[in-house]
C-alpha cells in the first residue's frame, strides 16, 4: 500500500502539489468514491484511481523508443546541448528517466528510454547477449579478412578486445555494413573499424535484441513500446 498522491505523481503527468489540488477540487476517485485526502493508502495492483475523469492506467516502469537525430546527446541533462531525455513528450516524462546506452552525438537511431535501471542493466551487460544492429556506412567496402577479424575478435588501437561480432556488407546499399555486437565501448563500431584501417562515415543503431527500430517514427519522434516489443528487446 502507498500514498495515493505519490501514486498518482509517480506516473509523470502531475506534480505532488497538483494531484493535491485535484484532490481538494474533488477530483480524483479511489474505488468510485472521492478522494478527500491526499495521504490516503492504496494498492496500485488492485484499486481503480481516476484522475480528472481518465483511469491512472498505472505503470511502475515506462519503455520509450526514440529514433535519435544527430546533434543530440544520450544523457539526461545538459546545460547547453539537447538531450534524448529533452525530446521525450509531456504524456510520456516522468521522474528517473534515462537512456539505456548511449549513441553518439553524431549516430542516428534507436535509443531505448527507461526508469527502469534492473532492465537497462539486463540489456546492456555483454553477459547477457543482448544484440545492438547498427548501419555502419563506410569509407571503403569491407574485405574477407575484416569479416574474419570481427568474427575472431577485434583488437581496438588502446588494445582493447572486443567479443566477436557479425559483420557483412547489405546487398543493397553502398558501402554500408551491418554490424552486431553485444557490448558498448565507448565509441565501439567506429573504433572496430578505425582498427581495420577504415573509417565509419554514418551510423545508425537500427535494433535492440530482437527488435527494429519503428521506422515510422520521425527523427526526433519517440513512442512507447508494447509489452510484446519489450519482450523481443530482450532476445
Ligand atoms: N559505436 C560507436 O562508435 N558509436 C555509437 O554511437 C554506438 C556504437
Amino acid at each position: 500500500m502507498e500514498r495515493l498522491d505519490k501514486i498518482i505523481a509517480s506516473q509523470g503527468k502531475y506534480s505532488r502539489s497538483e494531484v493535491k489540488k485535484l484532490v481538494k477540487a474533488g477530483l480524483v476517485t479511489l474505488n468510485g468514491a472521492v478522494v478527500r485526502s491526499s495521504d490516503v493508502k492504496c494498492n496500485v495492483n488492485a484499486d481503480e484511481i481516476i484522475v480528472d475523469g481518465i483511469s491512472l492506467n498505472y505503470k511502475k516502469h515506462i519503455y520509450i523508443m526514440l529514433n535519435k537525430p544527430k546533434g543530440v546527446i544520450s544523457a539526461t541533462e545538459d546545460p547547453a546541448q539537447k538531450t534524448v531525455i529533452d525530446l521525450v513528450p509531456p504524456a510520456l516524462k516522468r521522474a528517473g528517466l534515462f537512456p539505456a546506452g548511449r549513441l553518439d552525438g553524431d549516430t542516428t537511431g534507436f535509443v531505448l528510454i527507461t526508469d527502469d535501471g534492473d532492465f537497462a542493466h539486463r540489456i546492456l551487460s555483454p553477459k547477457n547477449h543482448i544484440m545492438k544492429t547498427y548501419h555502419a556506412t563506410l569509407l571503403r567496402p569491407l574485405t574477407a579478412e575484416d569479416v574474419v577479424a570481427f568474427k575472431e575478435g577485434l583488437t581496438l588501437g588502446d588494445g582493447t578486445k572486443c567479443l566477436e561480432a557479425q559483420v557483412r556488407m547489405l546487398p543493397d546499399r553502398e558501402n554500408v555494413a551491418e554490424v552486431i555486437i553485444c557490448e558498448g565501448k565507448y565509441h565501439q563500431v567506429k573504433r572496430m573499424f578505425a582498427s581495420l584501417g577504415n573509417r565509419v562515415v554514418e551510423l545508425r543503431r537500427v535494433k535492440m535484441g530482437g527488435l527494429d527500430l519503428d521506422e515510422s517514427l520521425a527523427e526526433g519522434e519517440c513512442r512507447e513500446l508494447t509489452a510484446e516489443e519489450l519482450e523481443l528487446v530482450q532476445c
